[in-house]
């Protein structure tokens, strides 16, 4: 077994770290902030991710894993340092790279004994090589250092899942003892591993998260038309997932990709391409689409309406996907501020989110409208005039649909997530509106009891 160390306790580095001392290893997670170390040296973990405190507590408590913000005591003797800080994105779409420099320079000037750095962000294809050359020519020590690309695939709301039974684990190397001592530090977990050059695995980050996300705006793209020909999405996925080269993952279509990866990943590797004279066509509609996806619930909307002013507006989901609390490039976060400026009493419900939410929107008046948060999705519900579902919690998904004709003033339906049957909702006499299927339309509009089915 060997001793680890880990720079950075977010998504990335705190699961891996987690997971390396479940599997044995000796672990000491780094990072800067004091409070947050203090409060996972108490068992709490500072994000919202199943499995992972009860983890924390357990490896704790058997002395596998420990936090510090003294990085040189934790770096000093390390067999191998894990990076897994973030790689935010610039304004132009590229990776800021100021917290890998941080902790390159930190393990250049801490280590005492050879050491392998295992980077675990996403950055951009050739980084490796810049930070090895990096900590090389700022060593104290005459010790030898390399740098690995070991990207994560982990995705939120199942971190630690993800991590334990990943379907594979990428290991980029450039010599026989780094690839070794990978393989070595991995052997526990019984995962496949594919073992390949540095920049090799830099890429397989990228075009894996890319293709994903190309995969849901593709699939949002045929939903657009599917809309306008009669189709219904669903059933066209269903029938495309058959084909074992398509597969049946991914295929949702909805109010498009958010979170911290798909369009950060998205936008750097436009970046990286444009930066060496290629234009990624791909990527970049991917791009397009899920931007006009995001206020597609809206645009619908507002062609139904005339006004949002003064009308109770429930919200349902605020996060970016269920599981999580993270708001990171969620839907809610472009349809808020246009209900608000319009006038909109939005009641918004998420079951963890909220209060992440009420950061950036306070409770109260806002612009020209105003938002309450609650924790009753029938409280949200109750004699509003519209409702938008904005993420699939399974909250909001066993809601029966004969509840939004009881409780709201018009049983007028906006899902993003295409939660509900639009079969289940006609006959409950809801009118809805989804993404990429026919609407329940209220016949005759005001008054009229008949609804029917209609495309866009
Ligand atoms: C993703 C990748 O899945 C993971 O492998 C990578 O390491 C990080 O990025 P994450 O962002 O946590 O993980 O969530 P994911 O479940 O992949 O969903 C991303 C976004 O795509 C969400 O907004 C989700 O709602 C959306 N999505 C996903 C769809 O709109 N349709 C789908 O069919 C699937």
């Amino acid at each position: 077994m060997y001793k680890l160390a880990v720079a950075g306790t977010g998504y990335v580095g705190l699961v891996a770290g987690v997971c390396f001392a479940e599997k044995g290893h000796q672990v000491t997670c780094v990072d800067v902030d004091e409070d947050k170390v203090a409060l996972m040296k108490s068992g709490v973990s500072p994000i919202y991710e199943a499995d992972l405190e009860e983890l924390m507590q357990k490896n704790h408590a058997a002395g596998r894993i420990d936090y510090t913000t003294d990085y040189k005591a934790a770096y000093r003797d390390a067999d191998a340092i894990f990076i897994g800080v973030g790689t935010p994105e610039q304004p132009d779409g590229s990776a800021n790279l100021s917290y890998i420099a941080t902790v390159a320079r930190q393990i250049a000037e801490s280590i005492e004994k050879d050491c392998l750095v295992v980077v675990k962000s996403t950055v951009p294809v050739g980084t490796n090589d810049k930070v090895e050359q990096f900590i090389q020519d700022f060593l104290v020590n005459n010790v030898r250092v390399e740098v690995a690309s070991n990207p994560e695939f982990l995705a939120q709301g199942s971190a630690v899942h993800d991590t334990l039974h990943a379907e594979r684990i990428i290991i980029g190397t450039e010599s026989e003892w780094a690839e070794a001592m990978l393989k070595e530090i991995y052997a526990p977990f019984y995962l496949p591993i594919v073992s390949v050059n540095r920049r090799s695995a830099e890429m397989i980050k990228y075009a894996s998260n890319d293709f994903l996300a190309l995969k849901i705006s593709y699939m949002n793209d045929i939903a657009n038309l599917c809309e306008l020909l009669g189709a219904d999405i669903q059933d066209v996925a269903k029938g495309m997932s058959y084909d074992e080269r398509i597969g049946s993952k991914f295929l949702n279509a909805g109010i498009g990709f958010g979170g911290s990866c798909f369009p950060k990943d998205t936008k750097a590797l436009e970046y990286i391409a444009k930066q060496n004279g290629y234009e990624l066509k791909t990527v970049k509609a991917a791009i397009e689409v899920n931007k006009e996806q995001k206020t597609m619930l809206y645009k619908k909307a507002s062609k139904r309406l005339i006004t949002f002013n003064g009308l109770k507006v429930a919200v349902l989901g605020l996060t970016f996907k269920p599981g999580t609390d993270d708001l990171r490039e969620a839907a809610s976060l472009e349809n808020v501020p246009v209900l608000l400026a319009q006038g909109a009493n939005i009641y918004a419900y998420d079951p963890v989110g909220a209060d992440r939410f009420a950061k950036e929107f306070p409770e109260g008046q806002i612009d020209k409208g105003t938002i309450t948060y609650v924790s009753d999705i029938e409280e949200a519900l109750a004699n509003a005039n519209v409702c938008f579902i904005f993420t699939e919690w399974g909250e909001v998904k066993a809601v029966l649909p004969h509840k939004y004709r009881e409780l709201m003033r018009t049983p007028l339906v906006f899902d993003g997530r295409n939660i509900y049957s639009v079969q289940d909702m006609q006959d409950a006499g809801v009118e809805y509106h989804s993404i990429g299927r026919p609407s329940v339309t209220r016949a005759g509009m005001q008054g009229a009891n008949k609804l029917e089915l209609q495309n866009a």
